[in-house]
């Protein structure tokens, strides 16, 4: 799928890993139409992006919230003429717990709800809501692609550590979706693509305490630092431009697995 002149809705594009791709894919000619719970970075973001941004305050967790952020992104998409290119699911949050603490208090279903509904269940319905705009838009290139869905995972699909069983539950789902999400829109010719990053600097990672950080930096194998946003955002545009990326969930994680507990 080609990068300019389509238009990428990116979710949680407000900050980190979303705004870099934002960034990124909108410095290559693309439309970005940014979707984010944070109102107020998301519109002054859109306008120092200029005319090929939109801002959109959405709640990935409220199905309104996001169909109307899907319909106003299409609304736009048809009075510039730049057809969907792909959708970006970066909206996430993290809230650890352990399953039962040292009262023996069981993991607030509360808590759980809130990660999964906006990991897991957010991602879905984004998707959900914009493939029908996808599958009729016009097909590029010589295999006739019609767009490309990428996901956020985390090294915590594969080894989440202590406390955080919701986090590990919301991204291990997303990683699993990935396969029958490229079988069901194969006939499309829409691709779908998670990259499951490991530690990576963004607002999420600046809350940690400089201990924290620090351990999962040793964790990391080579090179031993935080990913840069940048860095992601090109693994990103990778999966865009490269039609052989489908059905699977790339670990962009410096060979990092991490341990246990930190
Ligand atoms: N940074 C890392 O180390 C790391 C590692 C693995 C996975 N991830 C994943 O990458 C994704 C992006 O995270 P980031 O590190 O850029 O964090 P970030 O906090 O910088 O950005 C996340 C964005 O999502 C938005 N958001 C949160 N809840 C939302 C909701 N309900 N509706 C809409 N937007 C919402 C936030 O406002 C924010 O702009 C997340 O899914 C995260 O789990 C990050």
């Amino acid at each position: 799928m080609k990068i300019a002149d389509r238009t990428y809705i990116i979710s949680g594009g407000a900050s980190g890993l979303g705004l870099a791709t934002a960034r990124d894919l909108h410095s290559r000619g693309a439309y970005v139409s940014l979707l984010d719970l944070n109102a107020d970075s998301g519109a002054s973001i859109a306008t120092s992006l200029g005319s090929r941004a939109k801002f959109f305050e959405t709640d990935v967790s409220s199905t309104d919230s996001i169909a109307a952020a899907i319909k106003g992104t299409f609304e736009w998409v048809e009075s510039t003429g730049k057809p969907i290119g792909g959708v970006v699911a970066g909206a996430g949050v993290g809230l650890p717990g352990l399953i039962v603490d040292k009262k023996n208090e069981p993991l607030s279903i509360e808590s759980i709800d809130f990660v999964l509904n906006i990991n897991l269940r957010g991602t879905l319905d984004l998707i959900r809501q914009a493939v029908p705009y996808m599958t009729t838009a016009a097909p590029e290139g010589p295999d006739g692609e019609r767009g490309v869905i990428i996901m956020i995972a985390s090294s915590a699909a594969f080894d989440g550590q202590m406390g955080q069983v919701s986090y590990a539950a919301s991204k291990g789902a997303v990683a699993a979706l990935t396969l029958p999400l490229a079988r069901d829109l194969s006939k499309y010719g829409i691709r779908a693509v998670t990259i499951a990053p490991a530690l990576f600097d963004s607002n999420m990672t600046k809350m940690m305490s400089k201990k924290v950080k620090q351990s999962l930096e040793n964790a990391m194998e080579f090179p031993k630092r935080a990913g840069q946003p940048e860095e992601f955002a090109r693994t990103v545009r990778d999966s865009i431009e490269n039609g052989m990326l489908n059905g699977t969930v790339i670990r962009l994680d410096g060979a990092m697995r991490m341990p246990a507990r930190l």
